[in-house]
């Protein structure tokens, strides 16, 4: 067998007409930039979320630089995160000019330890950046109820948790603003790059609206006032007071969703929900396979229904069973082998090896296995065969 740790090709064939009707539709209407498809994506992904303002964007990546840059969050601020996570949770932060501080995560859910949050609040910390990782949701009562006592800012990473619920609700968005991407790969995925911010406060909205388009229009306008207004400083009489968008008002970005990508992700929005009861059954007969092995399987936080986006086990031998399953054919692979504390990019912060032992346990002893939604039954019966083999040399 030849098995595929994501299989995107797979996913559209599923539903394929119906994807390929709708990009259609938008390459005959010749409005690739904005409009309605684009508008009635934010509408419906706000909405399935549980927010009132949804704002698309490029990527995710640029979802948390403009979260982080509509907050008013930059040089000489803190922003406490985790390493266990993708690079562009930090990296946004590096990319307004803030410094990423690093916390490590809970053994059982990989998810942010709000304690250890807490502890690392300075007098420059003016966010929380929690990553609801592999799909499993953080513990957003403690760390709202932190974020609160603090007077900090939360904005939750959502890049792999799209449609995960908390306490029975989908609720992503119970920080200030949530950062979503639609990688391909990701829960909810278009056929390119993409991104999403949710909020529910109109002057965030405005600012990422404005600031997506080069800081230009009407929200660009709305939000100079809004700044100038908070510095009790006179808005100048002389500005250009226009509202079309090329009059610019803040140093912004050009970072927008596709129409074509926004008209195939409200197709696959429909069937979201039956995309991650897949990923969940698959989960749920790993586990049930796995029970009472050396395999370490993911554990579900209390209040939380894991969406899967990826699925992990743990083995002090990691990496001689992903030499095995993939000698067999099962892709797979650690997510993610640097933690962010020891990369490159962040060696001016100073971190050392030890200083972060859960995520770095984790990153020698973790790996992902195939559970997209698509996947065989037999495929799925081979691969826990391959895994059981795999403990006996
Ligand atoms: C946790 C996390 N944050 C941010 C991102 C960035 O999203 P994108 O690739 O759409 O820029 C990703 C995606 O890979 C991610 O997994």
């Amino acid at each position: 067998m030849d098995i595929s740790l994501m299989n995107i090709q797979r996913q559209h064939e599923v539903h394929a007409k119906e994807y390929e009707e709708a990009a259609l539709g938008v390459l005959r209407s010749g409005g690739y930039i904005g409009g309605a498809e684009v508008a009635a994506f934010e509408e419906e992904f706000a909405a399935y979320e549980g927010a009132k303002y949804g704002i698309s964007c490029g990527n995710g990546t640029d979802a948390l630089v403009l979260a982080l840059r509509a907050l008013g969050i930059g040089k000489g601020d803190e922003v406490i995160t985790v390493s266990w996570t993708f690079f562009a949770t930090a990296e946004s932060i590096a990319a307004v000019g803030a410094t990423p501080v690093f916390v490590d995560v809970c053994a059982d859910t990989y998810c942010m330890d709000p304690a250890l949050a807490e502890a690392a609040i300075t007098p420059r910390t003016k966010a929380i950046l929690p990553v609801h990782f592999y799909g499993q949701s953080c513990d957003m009562d403690a760390l709202r109820r932190i974020c609160k006592k603090h007077g900090l800012y939360l904005v939750a990473d959502c890049a792999q948790s799209t449609g995960t619920t908390y306490r029975g609700e989908r609720r992503n968005t119970l920080g200030d603003v949530s950062c979503f991407s639609f990688f391909p790969t990701k829960n909810l995925g278009c056929d390119g790059d993409g991104g999403m911010v949710l909020t529910d406060d109109e002057a965030v909205a405005r600012a990422c609206r404005s600031l997506k388009v080069h800081g230009s229009g009407k929200d660009g306008l709305w939000t100079l006032k809004r700044e100038y207004a908070q510095k009790n400083m006179p808005f100048p009489e002389n500005m250009p007071d226009g509202e079309s968008k090329y009059y610019n008002y803040l140093i912004g970005y050009n970072s927008r969703l596709d129409a074509i990508q926004a008209a195939i992700l409200r197709k696959k929005l429909t069937h979201l929900d039956e995309f991650i009861q897949g990923r969940r059954k698959n989960a749920a007969l790993y586990n049930a396979a796995l029970q009472g092995t050396e395999y370490t399987t993911p554990a579900e936080a209390k209040d939380s229904e894991h969406s899967y986006y990826i699925y992990a086990l743990k083995h002090p031998g990691a990496q001689a069973v992903m030499e095995k399953l993939k000698q067999k054919g099962v892709s797979c692979g650690t997510y993610y082998p640097v933690p962010l504390h020891l990369q490159g990019a962040f060696a001016q912060l100073g971190y050392r090896e030890g200083d972060l032992p859960v995520t770095e346990e984790l990153s020698k002893t973790t790996f992902a296995i195939p559970v997209f939604p698509e996947l065989y039954d037999e495929e799925r019966s081979y691969i826990i065969q391959v895994l059981k083999e795999a403990l006996h040399g």
